[in-house]
């Protein structure tokens, strides 16, 4: 069978639709894999990504579901509970329980890396529907501006996490640092996660009273880069529909891209560096990971994208034989722990090749793409469209099969 139809079999096989009791409306979405079967924010926009070119009217149906629950401030959450299972109340699941918005049951109080301007920009790109796109983008609209206004307290142009799940790469280790984890311990992380969790259940997950606490205050490089280039395209898709606003979104774009510059690159290392807050300090933390290395998805200039590709192609960092591991091989916190659910410490994973593949297109990279996209497949033939895989001999260990964002390989 050809490589689309094997992903559009997974992206099949992992749909959920019908009448939600919980939030009583119907949904429509793919699920991340058999296991985890509720709605996740930004595999949700990957998954819209990729069938927005096989299947664009799933991918209106799963945009619709996402922006259903909405809030009026803008917010939209990371997770989305349509429908309990049994599965669900066993101890093992409970984590969603701390997590869960104080007001709505249904939904988590915390939001994920705004893929979702490349996501309508994708389907608005395959299937023009330019009548219904203005309702949509307005309620993207107002998700951007609560970022804005809720989600950057030092209004310095970057957006603040408030937990490691917020960056959609849970258990990165740049996240050790803030949490007071020296000894890059993942299980004394998890438990540090586990007992913040329970303070900002305790505070209702309000963030006028989690900010000042700035128990975990993080400005990810990832999750930034992912704002501006959302910020990019809802630039080039408003340029149809209004032009004036979409000179504004591409003022604004430049904005973050020029602050993402100017704060978190490193120039002794030639990377970027994300920043928590403590004590009315910002405090850099210089571990590469993957999230250093997204910037090579904006339009930097050459001598940053020179610096980043000397780390990518680096044998010691990046480039192993599976590239391109979560975190760079000579690094301490370097796991990659693929027989554990200690994610993000060292795998390699579709989303993240995906978008450094955009950024060497993007600077005209051409052989290094190649060379990333061709591994890359070779991942999927050899073990199939996987969560996550060993950096070195690409086994994925007790990552989840048939994960529906990696079907992402197909449109590399
Ligand atoms: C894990 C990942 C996160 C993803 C979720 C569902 O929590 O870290 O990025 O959204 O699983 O696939």
């Amino acid at each position: 069978m050809d490589l689309e139809k094997r992903a559009l079999k997974v992206l099949e096989g992992n749909k959920k639709e019908g009448y939600s009791p919980n939030l009583q409306r119907s949904y429509f979405y793919i699920a991340p894999d058999p296991i985890h079967h509720h709605q996740w924010f930004w595999d949700s926009c990957f998954h819209i990504i990729v069938m927005s070119q096989f299947r664009p009217e799933w991918a209106w149906r799963e945009l619709a579901s996402l922006l259903s629950v909405q809030q009026a401030d803008g917010f939209i959450p990371h997770l989305i509970f349509w429908k309990w299972r049994i599965l669900d109340f066993l101890p093992f699941f409970w984590w969603w329980k701390r997590e869960r918005h104080p007001r709505i049951k249904f939904i988590t109080a915390e939001i994920q890396p705004p893929v979702i301007g490349l996501a309508l920009e994708a389907i608005h790109q395959a299937d023009h529907k330019t009548a219904d796109l203005f309702p949509i983008l307005l309620k993207v609209e107002q998700y951007f501006n609560y970022l804005k206004k809720k989600r950057d307290p030092d209004r310095d142009g970057l957006i603040s996490i408030i937990t490691p799940m917020e960056s959609g790469m849970d258990f990165a280790p740049q996240f050790d640092i803030p949490l007071d984890v020296i000894d890059h311990s993942p299980r004394r992380l998890k438990q540090k996660i586990n007992r913040m969790l329970e303070v900002y259940h305790r505070l209702e997950w309000k963030l006028e009273e989690i900010f000042p606490l700035a128990i975990f205050d993080f400005e990810d490089v990832g999750f930034n880069t992912i704002h501006a280039l959302s910020l990019e395209a809802l630039g080039r898709i408003w340029k149809g529909v209004d032009a004036k606003k979409a000179r504004g979104y591409e003022e604004e774009y430049q904005r973050v891209r020029d602050t993402i510059i100017e704060k978190m690159w490193d120039e002794e290392d030639g990377i970027f560096y994300g920043c928590y807050h403590r004590e009315g300090k910002e405090i850099p933390v210089r571990i590469k990971t993957i999230s250093s290395l997204l910037p090579i998805t904006l339009d930097l200039p050459k001598r940053y994208v020179t610096r980043l590709i000397d780390h990518i192609t680096d044998e010691e960092e990046f480039w192993l034989p599976y590239p391109i591991p979560s975190v760079a091989k000579n690094e301490k916190a370097f796991g990659p722990l693929t027989n554990t659910r200690r994610i993000w410490r060292g795998t390699t994973w579709i989303n993240t090749n995906w978008f450094i593949a955009k950024g060497l297109l993007r600077h005209g990279e051409i052989e290094l793409y190649q060379r990333l996209k061709r591994k890359t497949l070779d991942l999927i033939e050899r073990f199939g469209f996987c969560e996550f895989y060993d950096p070195f001999d690409g086994h994925p260990g007790r990552a989840e099969r048939n994960f529906s964002w990696s079907t992402l390989a197909v449109i590399l």
